[in-house]
């Protein structure tokens, strides 16, 4: 129950830290400093659909690559499926794009506009293996929808 309790927390954090903002740009890169500060993960940020692909947004952590097709890596398929991808060892992803060679698990969440289209994902990846699971994937898909709540995608 901790988990789930210092996720409740995270995720009350995040709709103070965003609400009534309006700065698209601000507001991720603060969710992503604010979940990579509290929980210490290796790499957290967002990318966002833009003219057909997944393009790097605000992040914390090591540089990343910029473009991911719809379809390819972790990212890619949590967007062409529209669903939480949760991955305990990366090698054993077929199609896993390694931004760092550091990474050894990641989970992909899919962020939706106020219609229920996936405009983005939050994606965050760890060190360690097997970092992610039901309890993360649900309380990181309330976040998300705190997320939508409180942005304007076309800001
Ligand atoms: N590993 C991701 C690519 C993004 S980096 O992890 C930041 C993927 O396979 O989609």
């Amino acid at each position: 129950m901790e988990k789930e309790n210092n996720y409740r927390l995270l995720s009350q954090q995040v709709e103070s830290l965003i609400e009534g903002e309006h700065n698209l740009t601000g507001q991720l890169a603060n969710v992503a400093a604010l979940l990579h500060e509290t929980m210490g993960w290796w790499w957290t940020g967002f990318y966002l659909v833009k003219d057909g692909l997944l393009q790097l947004g605000p992040f914390q952590g090591p540089v990343a690559c910029y473009n991911i097709k719809r379809g390819r890596g972790v990212c890619g398929t949590a967007w062409d499926e529209d669903r939480t991808v949760v991955v305990p060892d990366v090698e054993q992803f077929p199609g896993h794009i390694a931004c760092s060679s550091e990474s050894r698990s990641e989970i992909v969440v899919p962020l939706h506009d106020a219609d229920g289209n996936v405009v983005g994902v939050l994606d965050i990846d760890s060190r360690e293996l097997a970092t992610f699971d039901d309890v993360d994937a649900r309380a990181l898909e309330e976040i998300a929808r705190v997320i939508t709540r409180c942005v304007d995608w076309n800001d």
